[in-house]
């Protein structure tokens, strides 16, 4: 099974950026666990970071080779309707992912765009999240 893992913008900052809600692990320290994980279930995963819209748009455009997709948009979770729409128009299984828990944060971080054109979301369980969903898309199949 191949996955395509997604980190949208600010994320390449995590270990530095607000630690108090993002944790202290880097996205190369989050990337090994995924990776350590994925290999103990036999899947092979991709990383791709983008701090622009278009590239995410793009990357997902041409995700459909993969057996599922696994997306944290961040930032663009809130406003990216373009984001959604690539997502609606992707036929493969797709989990949203957020470290922090959303819905205990900000009003304007309630509301995803992009969670519905996934399968699920799993939000507020910092770098386990891709793990879960991992599991979720292997359960899928
Ligand atoms: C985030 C939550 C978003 O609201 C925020 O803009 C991020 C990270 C998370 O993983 O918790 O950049 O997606």
């Amino acid at each position: 099974m191949k996955l395509l893992i997604i980190h949208g913008p600010n994320l390449n900052l995590l270990g530095q950026r607000e630690p108090d809600i993002y944790g202290t692990q880097s996205l190369d320290d989050i990337n090994q666990q995924i990776s350590a994980h994925a290999e103990s279930r036999n899947v092979h995963i991709t990383f791709f970071q983008s701090n622009h819209e278009g590239e995410l748009i793009e990357r997902i455009q041409s995700a459909g080779e993969y057996d599922g997709l696994i997306i944290n948009p961040a930032a663009f979770t809130h406003s990216s309707i373009a984001i959604r729409d690539a997502l609606s128009s992707l036929s493969i299984p797709k989990v949203e992912v957020h470290l922090s828990n959303i819905y205990q944060r900000e009003s304007f971080r309630h509301h995803s765009y992009s969670a519905a054109a996934c399968n699920g979301q799993i939000s507020g369980f910092g770098g386990h999240g891709y793990q879960l969903a991992i599991d979720a898309i292997i359960a899928q199949q």
